[in-house]
């Protein structure tokens, strides 16, 4: 990130769920290259290679963590373990998420819960377990990644977008109780932006991919690194006065377009006065 002064992260110890993958790699990453010590915790083992090896070969302080968010005992255990590896935890990105399209009427109580479990369970145990540790020593920042429909709402995604709308009100809650304890907690709602995995399930063909941009009134879709960008801003101490906020990363997708296409001309009849 060109515009983070260099070691803007220096030394501040940072977990990041999900973080082996798609957004979360690439805060990673940035975390990574701007000092921080970071460790990403995922589900997958195979998905922290990339990071490691990249990590090895430039000299970034990258470890993995094998996690299921949605296992409170487990997170706990994690959040142990990285505090006695690291003796305190400045930053927490919450990032792991499950989704996919579903219509309502179809969703199996076990689907539901599959999602509820991942992004609201697994934001708030690690919320917790790492905000522990936050309060001891006094300082912490923590990320929460939410969407927009999350007051918007979004046919297909009731799942998702209910957990979303729980994260949302957990930012603000918490930002409210920890402010005494010197823990900022924010929140980013990024749009459609370009990965291999949107580009699979949700623009799998050009058709498709044009009628959403045409949705989005900046007219492209952003990109990884640029969410990551905002993602590292709300995290730095250029954010420091910034508590309880969602920032919205959208290229205006979510903003109400009214009853006229931008740049339809429309004329204005005149209201004929009585007598
Ligand atoms: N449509 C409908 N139901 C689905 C589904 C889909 N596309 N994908 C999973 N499910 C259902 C399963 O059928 C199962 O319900 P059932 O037992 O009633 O059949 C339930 O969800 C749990 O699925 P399972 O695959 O066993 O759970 P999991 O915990 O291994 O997977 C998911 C978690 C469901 C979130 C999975 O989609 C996933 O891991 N996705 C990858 C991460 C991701 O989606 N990231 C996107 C970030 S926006």
């Amino acid at each position: 990130m060109q515009w983070l002064p260099p070691g803007a992260f220096q030394d501040q110890v940072a977990v990041v769920t999900g973080g082996g993958t798609g957004l979360g790699l690439e805060i990673s990453r940035g975390l990574a290259s701007s000092g921080a010590r970071v460790v990403i915790a995922s589900r997958n083992a195979a998905h922290h290679a990339a990071l490691i090896d990249e990590a090895r070969e430039k000299g970034w302080r990258v470890e993995a963590e094998v996690l299921d968010v949605r296992e409170e005992r487990l997170v706990r255990a994690c959040a142990e373990r990285v505090v006695e590896r690291h003796g305190r935890v400045d930053l927490l990105v919450n990032n792991a998420a499950g989704n996919f399209v579903c219509p309502a009427e179809r969703l199996s109580a076990n689907a539901w819960r599959a999602v509820l479990g991942i992004v609201l369970d697994g934001t708030f145990f690690c919320s917790q377990a790492f905000g522990r540790t936050m309060i001891r020593q006094g300082s912490g920042r923590v990320l929460n990644v939410v969407a927009t429909y999350a007051w918007t709402g979004m046919p297909g995604v009731v799942h998702s977008a209910s957990a979303k709308a729980g994260v949302l009100a957990m930012t603000r809650t918490l930002a409210v109780e920890w402010a005494r304890h010197g823990i900022r907690v924010n929140a980013i709602a990024p749009g459609p932006f370009q990965s291999d995995g949107a580009r699979e399930n949700l623009w799998p063909d050009p058709e498709v991919e044009r009628s959403i941009r045409a949705k989005i009134p900046l007219g492209r879709f952003a990109t990884r690194e640029e969410v990551a960008g905002h993602c590292l801003y709300l995290l730095s101490s250029a954010c420091d006065y910034v508590t309880g906020e969602c920032l919205v990363v959208d290229g205006g997708a979510s903003l109400g377009q009214g009853m006229w296409q931008p740049g339809e001309r429309f004329t204005r009849k005149r209201i004929q006065e009585p007598g």
